[in-house]
This record gives C-alpha cells, structure tokens and sequence, in this order.
C-alpha cells in the first residue's frame, strides 16, 4: 500500500468530515471511523500512522455517551483527543486544536508522509479491488454520471473483463448520452459492456401517468427489473460494483458502523440476486472522485458533468409524457447546453436545463396561427442543492438561445426563462 493513513474516530462530532478534509489537504490520507471499532478491525486497515479521536462537545452518539475502546488506547499508535477535555488518552486540548497542531501530530508525532495523491489512490485500490474480487466478475450498473463512470474506469484498470458494465438506456437520456458512454467504455477503454435499449419499455410504462412520484416509482421499479433481468443472463457473478462516494454515507445520517451498514443495500435487487460489494469510491469526496476520474483518463465532459436527475428528462418532461415534447425536450436541452458551453457558462453554472410543460400556446409561424409546446430555461447556482441561486444570464444571449430553439425546434414557439430561487421553488419541476 502506498499511502499512510490517519484515521479519525467519530464519537458524535458533527466536524468529522471537516477534520478529513482538513488531513487530507495536508497530504495525508484520512478515513472517519465508528467509535466502537476493535483494535483487531483497526489492524485491517492499511497503513494507520495515528488516531484521532473526535466527539464534539459531548461525546454523544444516538442520545448515549460513548468512548472508543480501551483496547484502541493500548493499541500502540499516537492517539489525539481533539474533543473532550477529560478524554483518557495522554494528550488533551482545552480547544479544538489548530491546523498547526494537526500538523505537529501528523507529521512529527505519527511520522505520517504526505503521500495522498489521486495516483497512489489508484494504485492502492487497484490492489484492494485485485484482492477482493481475484479472479471472479463484478457486475455494474454504468448510468454515465460521475461516480459510476470513475467506478467503471477504475475497475477496468483493475480487472478488465473481469467487470461486466450494463448501460439501461431508459430513453430519458439527455441528447447522445448513452452513445457517449458506449464510445468511452466499449471502444475507447474497450470494457465488456451490455448496452441494453429498454425505450420502448420505460415508455410504455410511463403511458398516461402524470403524478411526477408515480413516475419517479415507475423509472426506478423498471430500472431495477431491467437490470435484474441482464444480471440472471450473466453467469458466475459474484460482486456488485457500486460508485457510493462518501457524502452517500454522510447523507444517509450516520454516525456509527451499523447505520453506514443500512446504506448498503444493494437497492431492491431479490434476496436470490444478492452480492457482495465492491466500493472503492466510498472514502472520497466529490472533487476528489473527479480528480481521480481525470487521472484515470476519463473526457473531461464526463467527470464535470453537472448533476442530472436518476430519472432524467422523465421529470423535466411535466406530466404524462409524450415522445413528441420528449423529443422537444432533448432537443432543446442540446441547444441550451451547447450556447452554455460556447459562452463559457458550462464551467461556472452549477445546473442548467430545459423543461416542457404539457399544454400548448398560441403562436404564429409561416403567417399562420399554431400552436406550439412552450420550453422553460432553468439555471441555478448552488452549493449543496439544499438552496439555490439563480443564474442571471445576459439577455442577448438568452435571445440568440430562444431564436435558436424556435427555428431548430419546429413544435416549440416560446422559451421563457425561470427566475425563481429555491427556496420557495424546487431546482427541478417535478
Ligand atoms: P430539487 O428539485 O429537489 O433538486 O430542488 C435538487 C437536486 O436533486 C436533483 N434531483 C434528483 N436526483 N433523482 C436524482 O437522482 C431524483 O429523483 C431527483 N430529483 C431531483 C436535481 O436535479 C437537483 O440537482
């Protein structure tokens, strides 16, 4: 293993993920663990330079004090308290300690190296991965988005044919998506990929259905069934291979090894179907997964793409969704986002997208009245989606976009832009 490892025990702060940050701008690799881990997990772990043990103010999780066990104390390894002033280790602090004092136990006490960088990452996942799977097959589901792209990517690296990727293009993609990903993995990174055009199905299903939770049930029931059925094809699979990144887990409210445990569900695959997992993102952050996707060759397009709902232009597409306005929609999402790259938007703007509302206006084209679908331009800027801003776009270019649109999108004949902040709207529509 190539990196050094400080780890961090969570005894109820809420400034666990802060203080990894914090480690890891220094250099130095760092993973948050529960506080009940046993000496004999913590020896699993690769290259454990020292501990720190961080509670909060109170050291309370789930309503209960806590302490690590005495065992972690008599482990051998440098142990700070940065948390509670009558901690039982040998070192206290009556404050939060500062970055420098971070530093003093990292680099002086525990002989940590700064060797955390993307490319010994790599290389020491690659290794985890090859000793973890051997020579069996890993199976994953390859939507295109950024984690399970940089997850393909590196167990490519790791095991080659050995991952069976599979593409379910539900026919909500965003324009030329899943040929994006056929051409990346399939013939650039030649992966053993199954691409699996299930249009037809997903619309189908979605006939006649307007209630925007009915829908999202739909696409996510069917995406399950879809890949279950490609899953019993494959022979021999042992492994499912998931993009959890960390803020999954944050997110799923953990503080304790049992709660980061429920997050592991292999979503509502059958108890006949079940794997074991392969995660090798789980430790990182966004930024960093990116950072590791670049390292490992992926199109830049692929590792910034800004975020794009699971269930896709389902939901931008409002109420019962028709193919003609879902053609509408794509295509004047394509255009929207090429003048947003052209202007340099694509890099600054946090999300930008079209919508289609399902009524039609009044308009007048070749001197005839018609009538045409209407196309919303939405544009946010946020930090964690909770809240978010509104893109104030220049006007001109917000003309050349709806000129554009209207004379390439013959069924639409107004554009109008969204100026609302969430809250009291939603980033999306439905
Ligand atoms: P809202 O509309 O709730 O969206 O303000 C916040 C962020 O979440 C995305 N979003 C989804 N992502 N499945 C997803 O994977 C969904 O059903 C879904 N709904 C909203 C949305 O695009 C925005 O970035």
């Amino acid at each position: 293993m190539k990196q050094d490892m400080i780890v961090i025990l969570d005894l109820g702060s809420t400034e666990n993920t802060v203080l990894a940050r914090q480690i890891r701008d220094m250099g130095v690799y760092s993973e948050i663990h529960p506080h009940d881990i046993t000496a004999e997990e913590l020896a699993k772990l690769n290259n454990v330079k020292g501990i720190v043990l961080n509670g909060g103010e109170n050291r309370v999780v789930d309503g209960a004090p806590v302490d690590v066990l005495p065992e972690i104390y008599a482990c051998g390894l440098p142990v700070i308290s940065i948390d509670h002033p009558t901690a039982k280790c040998d070192k206290q602090y009556d404050a939060l300690p500062t970055d420098e004092q971070i530093k003093a136990f990292v680099f002086d006490e525990c002989k940590a190296e700064a060797n955390w960088n993307m490319k010994n990452f790599i290389e020491d996942q690659v290794e985890l991965v090859r000793r973890q799977v051997g020579d069996r097959k890993v199976l994953l589901a390859l939507s295109g988005g950024v984690d399970s792209s940089v997850v393909a990517a590196l167990l490519i690296k790791a095991i080659g044919k050995q991952l069976v990727c599979v593409h379910v293009n539900h026919g909500l993609m965003r324009k030329n998506e899943s040929e994006g990903v056929v051409e990346v993995f399939r013939n650039k990174l030649d992966a053993n990929l199954v691409y699996v055009d299930a249009t037809d199905r997903f619309l189908g299903k979605l006939e006649n259905v307007a209630d925007p939770e009915e829908k999202r049930k739909i696409i996510g029931g069917e995406f399950i069934r879809v890949f279950e059925e490609e899953a019993r094809k494959l022979e021999g699979i042992d492994f499912l291979g998931q993009g959890t990144i960390y803020p999954d887990i944050i997110e799923s409210g953990t503080k304790t090894a049992k709660c980061v445990k429920s997050h592991h569900n292999v979503g509502g695959l059958p108890e006949d179907l079940q794997f074991e997992l392969v995660e090798p993102l789980a430790q990182l952050f966004k930024d960093e997964v990116r950072a590791c996707g670049i390292e490992l060759g992926l199109p830049a397009e692929m590792v910034y793409r800004q975020p794009f709902p699971g269930p896709g232009l389902g939901v931008r597409c409002l109420g019962a969704i028709t193919r003609d306005r879902l053609e509408a929609l794509r295509e004047s999402d394509a255009i929207l986002r090429e003048e947003f790259a052209n202007a340099g938007l694509d890099k600054t703007v946090w999300q930008y997208f079209t919508v289609v509302p399902d009524f039609k206006a009044v308009g007048v084209r070749d001197n005839a009245r018609s009538m045409g679908y209407m196309c919303v331009i939405r544009a946010v800027n946020t930090i964690d989606a909770m809240t978010a801003s509104i893109e104030r776009i220049d006007y001109e270019l917000l003309e050349k976009i709806a000129d554009r649109i209207t004379a390439e999108v013959p069924s639409i004949n107004r554009v109008v832009y969204e100026i609302t902040k969430k809250p009291v709207a939603t980033i999306e529509f439905e």
